[in-house]
């Protein structure tokens, strides 16, 4: 059986187990520094549960949370909601107090299925390691990872709490908006923020070249800041968490997922980062090899080098400037897999990050300079954020 079919029958077979498999597979399928391309390519096909939960039990959960009748929060709500995915939904409605809000509401009943289905992985991790290509991937140090992650995105207690730290973070960056919670209405399972009116997907028609391309500075500088400035991660930057808005900002959303880096983790990945946009390969390894948490008993330090070398040479060698993080980081996954080293989850989590996000900003404008915003980053101490470089923006 190749790895395609595996992949495929591996979906199918996680989708017939229900929610919590769906989302194990997603998450599977946003490690390429484990799993084989051909088997993530199948499991991204992984889509979330669509049908919105029944608005009574949506209903009662908000009462239940807020501890007041509907009414004398709310001076109206809607009952259909604005999206809806396997762990919450969320509604538009208006505060007595005439703001408008969205209720990210956590569905009623989800823990319960997720916790059950939590216990039951471990028979599945079983399972699904006896398909080809599973081999090599340890599953069990992964469940431990999804649990964590599925906790981290069940608990709206945290996203809060994430939430208000990007604000904080960006408070100062008039480019970058994080919505406004309203604490007193806010619990583990409902979240009650301002409505961000007008927001602008990155494949609309609305923006034209010289928008989009802003918005693509904007937002690379945003997660630039947040890796090297503040150690503060959105690990989840897809185009249904990142919007934009006319007059070029940029909206973040849903928080659930974040990479926290320590002091040390930051100073390494601005030495990795600089080493690399540098092209000093041999710096690299090293810094790789000294976070690693494991290396197998057939780890060879000087093979790994070369190949970290020819790697680097290979990407910033030249002036070509086409720094694709998506081959850069698959050929380092492949690397690092072949070469029987693993990397600290926080390393791989930031580096996944700017991965999604990657997609996001070379839809909006495919020439930006990885690179060069890079080096802004790195070459003096902590850069909150600058105004986007006008001269960079191409003119029609
Ligand atoms: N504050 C907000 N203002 C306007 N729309 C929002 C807001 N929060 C969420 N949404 C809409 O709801 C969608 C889902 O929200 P999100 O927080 O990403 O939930 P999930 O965790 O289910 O992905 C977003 O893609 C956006 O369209
Ligand atoms: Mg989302």
């Amino acid at each position: 059986m190749g790895t395609e079919v595996a992949g495929s029958n591996l979906a199918a077979f996680l989708e017939a187990l229900g929610p919590t498999f769906v989302k194990f597979g997603q998450i599977l399928s946003s490690r390429p520094d484990l799993l084989p391309p051909a088997m993530i390519h199948m499991l991204s096909r992984l889509q979330d549960a669509t049908h919105p939960a029944a608005w009574p039990s949506i209903r009662s959960v908000l009462e239940k949370e807020i501890g007041r009748p509907m009414d004398h929060v709310f001076a109206h709500i809607v009952a259909d909601p604005v999206a809806s995915g396997s762990i919450a939904q969320v509604h538009r409605a208006v505060l007595r107090s005439g703001e408008a809000v969205a209720v990210k509401v956590r569905r009623p009943g989800v823990e319960a299925v997720l916790t059950a289905d939590l216990m039951l992985m471990r028979g599945v991790a079983s399972v699904c390691s006896r398909f080809p290509g599973m081999k090599l991937v340890p599953l069990s140090d992964l469940i431990c990872e999804f649990s964590d992650n599925v906790a981290q995105q069940l608990d709206f207690v945290l996203e809060a709490e994430n939430c208000r730290t990007f604000g904080r973070n960006f408070s100062e960056n008039f480019y970058v908006k994080v919505p406004r919670l309203f604490d007193e209405f806010c619990s583990e399972s409902v979240l009650v923020m301002e409505f961000i009116d007008d927001l602008v997907k990155i494949d609309s028609t609305e923006l034209d070249d010289a928008a989009r391309a802003v918005c693509a500075l904007i937002s690379l500088r945003a997660i630039y800041s947040m890796i090297f400035s503040y150690g503060f991660v959105h690990a989840d930057m897809h185009p249904g968490n990142i919007f934009f808005r006319s007059g070029c900002t940029c909206v973040l959303l849903d928080f659930g997922l974040v990479a926290r880096l320590s002091d040390d983790e930051i100073d390494a990945f601005r030495s990795f980062f600089y080493a690399m946009v540098t092209n000093g390969g041999k710096e690299c390894a090293q810094i790789l090899q000294q976070s690693a948490p494991y290396h197998a008993p057939w780890f060879h330090y000087d093979d790994f080098e070369i190949r970290i070398v020819d790697l680097v040479d290979h990407h910033f060698g030249g002036e070509g400037r086409d720094f694709d993080v998506v081959t850069f980081s698959s050929s380092l996954f492949r690397i690092q897999r072949g070469s029987g080293l693993r990397g600290t989850t926080r390393f791989i989590m930031t580096i996944l990050s700017l991965l999604v996000f990657q997609g996001v900003v070379k839809q909006l404008w495919p020439r930006i300079d990885f690179q060069r915003e890079a080096i802004n980053f790195l070459d003096t101490t902590p850069v909150r954020f600058r105004m986007p470089n006008v001269e960079a923006v191409p003119r029609r």
